[in-house]
Order: structure tokens, then C-alpha cells, then sequence
């Protein structure tokens, strides 16, 4: 197991000494990584509320920034539709998308624009959505179910080492496709994608206090 010692050689600016010398799958030619995960050709998907369309998240930033806050007690209440459209937007909803969908400008920034996470919900309460599992397709603005009509609650709560995830309306999880930002920085990505993750959650932060919704990080 590596030392703390060691592990701190990942927080350093001068890895990028190396730059000149790493092996690039970019620079040798290898193909660009996906930009989202595929997902069935026959599944079912969910429309989301358009970001055109949204009447909510009107408060101004400075006041967001201003009430931000961890909340970690929830009242079991219910979001709507238009809600969780609008958090999914301000966390990973694609602006643009390039080249038949390699390369996507959301509306959050990550280092080279790779944009290396996927997002999974564990619906609790959210109206008009079954209790489940879900994944986000911010390129078609749409959910992809995985699993519905099932209580994921305790499998949640041991995914989180036992924390307050009961009484949630919606857990955000976001998991890490590495290589697409291995692809362009090699050796350098992870650190970037540490440093890319932290936008995706002020995003939802930020976003939660514009609609006057309770939040928490859970790091695991
Ligand atoms: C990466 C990260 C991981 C966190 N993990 C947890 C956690 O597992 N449990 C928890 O209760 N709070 C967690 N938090 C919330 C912090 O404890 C909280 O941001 C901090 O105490 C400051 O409080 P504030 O957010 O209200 O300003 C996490 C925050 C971040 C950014």
C-alpha cells in the first residue's frame, strides 16, 4: 500500500515536467474515448424538462454562493420532474456536442473538455419517477432506468459507509470513466480528474440552494 508520503507526489504541479516525455494515446493516434456510455437501442428512456424550458433557478448566484451550506437531515419530501431536470443540467448538461458526439461542452468546465464521469441517480421521491436506479444522458437530455421498483435505500446507505442517505428525495452518484482523460493527459489525468469533480458537486451545491433543496457531499 502506497504512503501518504507518496500519495502527496499526485498533488505536485511538477509532473508536468514530464509532459514532453509521456506516452499519449492522443498523440499516438489511438481513437477519441466516448464521451458518454452507450446505453440499448431499444431501452426506454425518460424526457427531462429542457433547460429552455425552465422556470426555476431564478435566485442570483451571489445569493447562492451566499446560503450555500452541507444539510444532513431531509424531510422525505418529494422534487418534481422540472427539478431534477434542472440539477441534472447544472451539473453535467452539454451545451454543444462535437464530431458525432466525441467531444461535448457541458455546464460545468473539465481539463481538456473531457468530461470523464457518468451519472447515476437513486431515485427516492421524485414524482412521476419509479424508486430506482437510473443513468443520465445529458447528450439526449433523457434518463436511461436500470432498475425500477426496487428499495435500493440500505444498499445506498452501506455504499455510503452507513450515512444519512434514508430520507433523500435523490442520491447524485458519479462515477469516473478514467481513460477519457487518460487519453489526453496520460499520467497527469487523475489529479485533474479529482480537481474536475469538485466543479460537477459546487454545480449541484449551488443549484439545490437556488431552489431551496437541502444537500451534502458523501466522498467514498
Ligand atoms: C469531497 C467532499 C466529501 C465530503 N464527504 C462528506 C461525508 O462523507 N459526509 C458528510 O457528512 N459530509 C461530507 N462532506 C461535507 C463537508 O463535511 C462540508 O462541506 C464541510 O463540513 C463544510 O461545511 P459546509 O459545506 O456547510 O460549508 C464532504 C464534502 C466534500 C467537498
Amino acid at each position: 500500500m502506497a504512503s501518504i508520503k507518496q500519495n502527496r507526489e499526485f498533488l505536485k504541479a511538477n509532473l508536468w515536467e514530464a509532459w514532453d516525455s509521456l506516452q499519449l494515446d492522443q498523440c499516438d493516434g489511438f481513437p477519441h474515448p466516448n464521451a458518454q456510455k452507450t446505453y440499448p437501442k431499444e431501452a426506454s428512456l425518460i424526457d427531462l424538462i429542457p433547460e429552455e424550458t425552465l422556470t426555476i433557478g431564478q435566485m442570483p448566484v451571489i445569493e447562492a454562493i451566499r446560503r450555500r451550506k452541507s444539510q444532513r437531515s431531509y424531510t422525505g419530501g418529494s422534487i418534481s420532474i422540472e427539478e431534477l431536470s434542472y440539477l441534472l443540467w447544472a451539473t453535467q448538461g452539454v451545451h454543444r456536442v462535437y464530431r458525432g458526439a466525441e467531444i461535448v461542452i457541458r455546464t460545468v468546465p473539465s481539463a481538456g473538455a473531457r468530461h470523464p464521469f457518468e451519472t447515476y441517480l437513486f431515485a427516492n421521491h421524485v414524482e412521476d419517477l419509479k424508486t430506482g436506479l437510473y443513468r443520465d444522458l445529458g447528450i439526449e437530455h433523457k434518463l436511461y432506468p436500470l432498475e425500477t421498483n426496487v428499495d435500493l435505500v440500505d444498499d445506498v446507505q452501506e455504499g455510503t459507509n452507513g450515512q444519512y442517505v434514508q430520507d433523500s428525495t435523490v442520491v447524485f452518484v458519479w462515477t469516473v470513466i478514467p481513460y477519457r482523460t487518460e487519453w489526453r493527459y496520460g499520467l497527469l489525468a487523475h489529479k485533474m480528474i479529482a480537481q474536475d469533480s469538485g466543479h460537477v458537486c459546487q454545480n449541484l451545491y449551488l443549484a439545490c440552494e437556488s431552489i431551496g433543496l437541502g444537500i451534502c457531499a458523501i466522498g467514498v
